[in-house]
């Protein structure tokens, strides 16, 4: 079975996130969705195997280590959803795991037509494991997966990677509300979250000393003047990345350095910018313990079992549907 493949979002539609989001008064901000274009996701690949940025590595140790177990706590008959697979490289130990019970239906939700290529060629490979892409928003995808259940078939999503972290707190609950909406009682949410830890270590991991959190972070700006026809100035920008202690975040903005305006004809719209003030582009939250519970509780689900890596706080959370 594939599916067709459908673009994630029109052209029109990021058209009007960037112009409401540059045109905004007060705080300038993009929806981080939008830096993983291809050359995002790209760049997104090397961030992982930075060393100072331990968070990937840290969620594919966990599954690596865990899997076994993760798997003996599921309901049978299932059907595996992935909301962002990225390449898809540290899900393998999860389907590895469940081709030894049962064939497995894997269906990677991504709206990167490049990584769900990837994800077909790094896990194709596995026997009864039948792989089904969506090119799709998250909750558009999960519908569709959850429309096509068959009768007693549960589902596990898979949400990894701490990209629940990309939304604040409040927003963070309002999401998994939704998928739970989609859920039944006993499917269940494999949630990675990153943790607390100390500040200089995030200020490292986002800021790294060879630019590439720098150059993923710009590349917004470079896909807003290829796709939109603006004229951004890539080195009138600068890549900016500082803890929130108020909301526990690490954020990452580009900050002008200069007064300057730019134009974004694809949009319709010109826009002005201070010298130092900056757009806001990325929330990456870090959880506490208690946090983590109540993010369970508050969206319709139970935490049943926890994993913890000790190298880089981070933390497997298997929620089940209640
Ligand atoms: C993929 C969302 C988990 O928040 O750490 C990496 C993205 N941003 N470096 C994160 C990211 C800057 C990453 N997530």
């Amino acid at each position: 079975m594939r599916t067709e493949a459908l673009t994630a979002e029109p052209v029109s539609e990021f058209a009007a996130e960037v112009r409401a989001g540059l045109l905004h008064a007060g705080q300038k901000e993009l929806p981080s969705k939008y830096l993983y274009d291809d050359v995002g996701s790209a760049l997104f690949e090397v961030i992982s195997v930075l060393p100072e940025y331990g968070l990937t590595r840290a969620d594919e140790r966990l599954l690596r280590r865990h899997a076994k177990d993760v798997v003996s706590q599921l309901p049978p008959s299932l059907v595996v959803a992935e909301l962002g697979s990225g390449s898809g490289k540290k899900t393998r130990w999860i389907l590895e795991a469940l081709a030894r019970q049962q064939r497995t239906y894997y269906c990677p939700i991504e709206i990167s037509a490049k990584a769900l290529a990837m994800c077909h060629r790094e896990l194709g490979d596995l026997e009864r494991i039948s792989i089904v892409g969506f090119e799709r928003q998250y909750l558009d995808g999960l519908l569709e997966v959850a429309a096509r259940r068959e009768p007693g078939e549960h589902l596990l999503v898979l949400f990894l990677g701490s990209t629940i972290g990309n939304f604040d707190h409040p927003a963070g609950i309002e999401f998994l509300k939704q998928v739970r909406g989609i859920l039944v009682p006993h499917d269940a949410l494999l949630l990675g979250t990153d943790l607390e830890k100390p500040i200089p270590q995030l200020a490292s991991a986002y800021d790294d000393p060879l630019g590439v959190t720098a150059a993923f972070n710009l590349n917004l700006l470079a896909r807003i003047n290829r796709e939109l026809d603006a004229d951004f100035d890539l080195g009138q920008f600068e890549h900016v990345a500082r803890f929130n202690p108020h909301t526990s975040s690490m954020e990452m903005h580009l900050r002008s350095k200069r007064a300057q305006i730019v134009s974004v004809v694809g949009a319709g719209f010109s826009v002005r910018f201070h010298p130092g003030e900056t757009i806001w582009t990325e929330t990456s939250h870090k959880y506490s313990h208690p946090e983590i519970l109540q993010l369970a509780m508050a969206s319709g689900f139970r935490c049943q079992a926890q994993w913890v890596d000790e190298d880089w706080p981070f933390a497997e959370n298997l929620f089940v549907a209640v």
